[in-house]
């Protein structure tokens, strides 16, 4: 598909200072951050029309936010412009990727295509509730809102693993939260580093040998060292996410990357408390977390289905459903 671009020479602009430069300026001359080509106007695919950046990454992936023309919607649409080829590659496959995963709880593809100049776009249901990480920066999460969120995400990972992809960055940046005071809702986005499982190691592939994929924090121990990865591994991430949803810490907080991936493969993560005044989380709460998160695949649940199972028997035992 090709896109309809008006006015592809508006420059550029500063994430950060929001100032505007000409095209050639690529480095913003105030505060150093890549500048983003200012597409505000610009429309994609003949109908996804650029009102405003809401993110950026490096430089090289910018996420706006337009409108639909034709459904008379707003979407979120994400772009990758330049960036290495590697990088290149994985954003068009997790793009693909998640544009065959139609559920409830997964962020919805609306369309995939690239601009005159080439970039690859992917234009997103817009989500509008906060990323899970904007709002543990600023809380931690009761019991109940956890396990609904578990819930949620569960019913998603269930469906991804169901259709042979796994995530490999479940973490509260790419999980969207909508609390209201009678109800909890989450919804799994970001599909940029997923792959489909199955297929040879990923060394041979698009992820290269010494560059880890992924947020060390959330990131099982086999995606450090062998990089065989199967389903669990999705699970691990979840289970350091409601680690930190309850207790407001990661389990690991190596000052160093090496002292942290020691800790992440041989030490056992601290008692789990709630929020940050370290009551002892309930006893079936921690063992259920601790599960998802064990160093061994093979001491996890055995799959995202067998966690709902254990999920909604505890949900059942501590009178929260
Ligand atoms: N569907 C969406 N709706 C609203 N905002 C989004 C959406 N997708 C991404 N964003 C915004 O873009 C940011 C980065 O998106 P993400 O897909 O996680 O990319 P990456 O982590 O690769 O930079 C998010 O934190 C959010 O601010
Ligand atoms: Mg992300």
């Amino acid at each position: 598909m090709t896109a309809t671009e008006t006015d592809q020479t508006t420059g550029r602009r500063c994430p950060r200072c929001k100032l505007r430069y000409d095209g050639s300026t690529v480095e913003c001359p105030s505060d150093g951050s890549p500048l983003v080509i200012d597409r505000t106007g610009m429309t994609l695919g003949g109908r996804f029309v650029i009102e405003m950046l809401l993110a950026e990454r490096r430089g090289t992936t910018t996420v706006w936010l337009a409108r639909d023309a034709d459904a008379d919607t707003d979407v979120a649409v994400k772009i990758m412009s330049g960036g290495p080829d590697d990088e290149h590659r994985r954003f068009v496959r997790g793009a693909r990727l998640a544009s065959r995963i139609d559920h409830p709880r997964v962020n919805r593809v609306v369309e995939m295509g690239s601009t005159d100049d080439g970039e690859d776009f992917l234009v997103l249901e817009l989500l509008r509730g906060s990323t899970l990480d904007r709002v543990l920066a600023e809380r931690t999460l009761t019991l109940s809102e956890t396990l609904k969120v578990a819930d949620d995400l569960l019913d998603a990972l269930e469906f991804v693993h169901w259709r042979g992809f796994i995530h490999r960055d479940v973490k509260p940046d790419n999980i969207y939260v909508t609390i209201t005071d009678d109800s909890v809702e989450a919804i799994l986005a970001d599909f940029g580093i997923a792959r489909g499982f199955g297929q040879p190691s990923p060394r041979n592939r698009v992820t290269q040998p010494l560059k880890i994929c992924g947020t060390p924090a959330y990131m099982a121990p086999e995606q450090i060292t062998d990089g065989q990865l199967d389903p669990r591994a999705d699970l691990y991430g979840l289970g350091v996410t409601l680690y930190r949803a309850i207790s407001g810490r990661l389990p690991f907080v190596g000052p160093k990357h090496a002292d942290y991936y020691r800790q992440k493969l041989f030490d056992t993560a601290p008692p789990l408390t709630f929020g940050l005044d370290s009551q002892p989380a309930h006893p079936d709460v921690e063992a259920f977390i601790r599960k998802a998160m064990a160093k061994n695949a093979a001491d996890r649940f055995a799959d995202a289905r067998a966690m709902m199972a254990a999920l909604a028997t505890l949900r059942s035992r501590l009178g929260e459903t």
